[in-house]
């Protein structure tokens, strides 16, 4: 019994206490690796090694490089554009796709009153001059053209007659019950 305990506290002692103590890390009691390798081919091999590191990190460079320089085309490209698509992506596809642009062609007219929906009711943060720039551009981008700009004047008339024609009917009838 007792020397059972002795020899637990000698293996903890040689395994864990002294190693630690020493101060020394665990790959310096690994023995050297077995190698029939002359010193010339071990250098050999790791120099090889170290050209493939190398060769790794100097494509990864140039991966990163063209990646940035890919970019900063994009950018130029993004920059170079006349400014009122440039504009337009700015106050307009925040909230809408493109295709929401080309799906409602629209005369002069009708780009302004849209243009101004969106600025006074939806929120597009319009600043001074924006709104004829941005009308012009969709005019000529997204014109309605033939029966469907006929339409939107017959639209817009009826907009603003029935109102004016529901005025004119209410006051007939009030005149009728004073008479
Ligand atoms: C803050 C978000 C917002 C911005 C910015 C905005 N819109 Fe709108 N837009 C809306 C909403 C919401 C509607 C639907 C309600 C309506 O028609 O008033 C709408 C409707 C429209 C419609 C009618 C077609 C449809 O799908 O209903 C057109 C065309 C349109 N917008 C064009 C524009 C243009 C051009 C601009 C840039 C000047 C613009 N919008 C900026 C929110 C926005």
């Amino acid at each position: 019994m007792k020397s059972g305990l002795a020899s637990v506290c000698l293996l903890y002692g040689l395994l864990v206490a002294q190693p630690a103590w020493s101060g020394l890390d665990i790959d310096q009691y690994l023995p050297p690796q077995e190698t029939d390798l002359s010193p010339e081919e071990q250098r050999q091999q790791r120099e090889a090694v170290q050209r493939q590191i190398e060769e790794a990190r100097q494509r990864e460079a140039q991966r990163a490089q063209k990646a940035e320089q890919a970019r900063q085309a994009e950018a130029e490209r993004l920059a170079a554009r006349p400014y009122p698509v440039r504009l337009t992506e700015k106050r307009c596809l925040t909230c809408h796709s493109i295709n929401n642009l080309e799906e409602n062609p629209q005369t002069r007219l009708g780009w302004e009153l849209t243009v101004l929906r969106m600025d006074w009711f939806q929120g597009a943060q319009l600043e001074r001059g924006d709104r004829k720039v941005l009308a012009q551009y969709l005019a000529t981008t997204y014109p309605a053209r033939g029966l469907r700009s006929y339409l939107e004047y017959l639209l817009l008339g009826l907009a603003l007659f029935l109102p004016v024609f529901a005025g004119y009917q209410l006051r007939q009838r009030h005149q009728k019950m004073k008479n």
